[in-house]
């Protein structure tokens, strides 16, 4: 199994966890760094923060689960957020969402055959003004149009 985070990077959590008034706080940062360094936070992940953090796997898998952006499962390497709320949906969203489908051959929740990407519908990503919008990464991207979208998956895919 590929190593869920550097020795460094737990004995460091172990001194801001030390130093902080209410470790639950650094519950995200934790499982964000797990993901960063795994590609996703499997059981052993929630286990490993509540272990540092003081807290019981169940106090961290509420948040774990809670939040669409942690992943419990394995992900492609890229993971697209495609964004089905209102003013998305109002612009074309739903375009959007099955021209990416009909483009990557899979379905929403599904990976590509080659690990490039994996596909999930999101709530509102914040940039209701460039509807309708998708995140790649961390990368997002607005104004939405099929050139768009293909011009932004070449630019993606590794
Ligand atoms: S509704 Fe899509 S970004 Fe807000």
């Amino acid at each position: 199994m590929r190593e869920l985070l550097s020795t460094t990077e737990i004995e460091n959590f172990r001194a801001r966890a030390a130093a902080s008034a209410h470790p639950r706080e650094l519950i995200i940062d934790l499982l964000r760094a797990i993901q960063e360094h795994h590609g996703w936070v499997p059981d052993e992940g929630v286990e490993l923060t509540a272990e540092i953090l003081g807290l019981s796997p169940l106090q961290v898998e509420e948040i774990a689960t809670f939040y669409d952006k942690i992943f419990r499962q394995p992900v492609g390497r890229k993971v697209i957020h495609y964004c089905d709320s209102i003013c998305c949906w109002a612009t074309g969203g739903e375009q959007v969402a099955a021209h990416l489908q009909q483009k990557l051959g899979i379905a929403p929740g599904e990976t590509t055959a080659d690990g490039a990407f994996t596909l999930l519908p999101s709530c509102c990503l914040g940039v209701c003004g460039d509807a309708p919008a998708m995140m790649i990464g961390l990368k997002l991207y607005g104004r939405l149009t099929p050139e768009k979208i293909d011009a932004a998956l070449e630019k993606e895919k590794d």
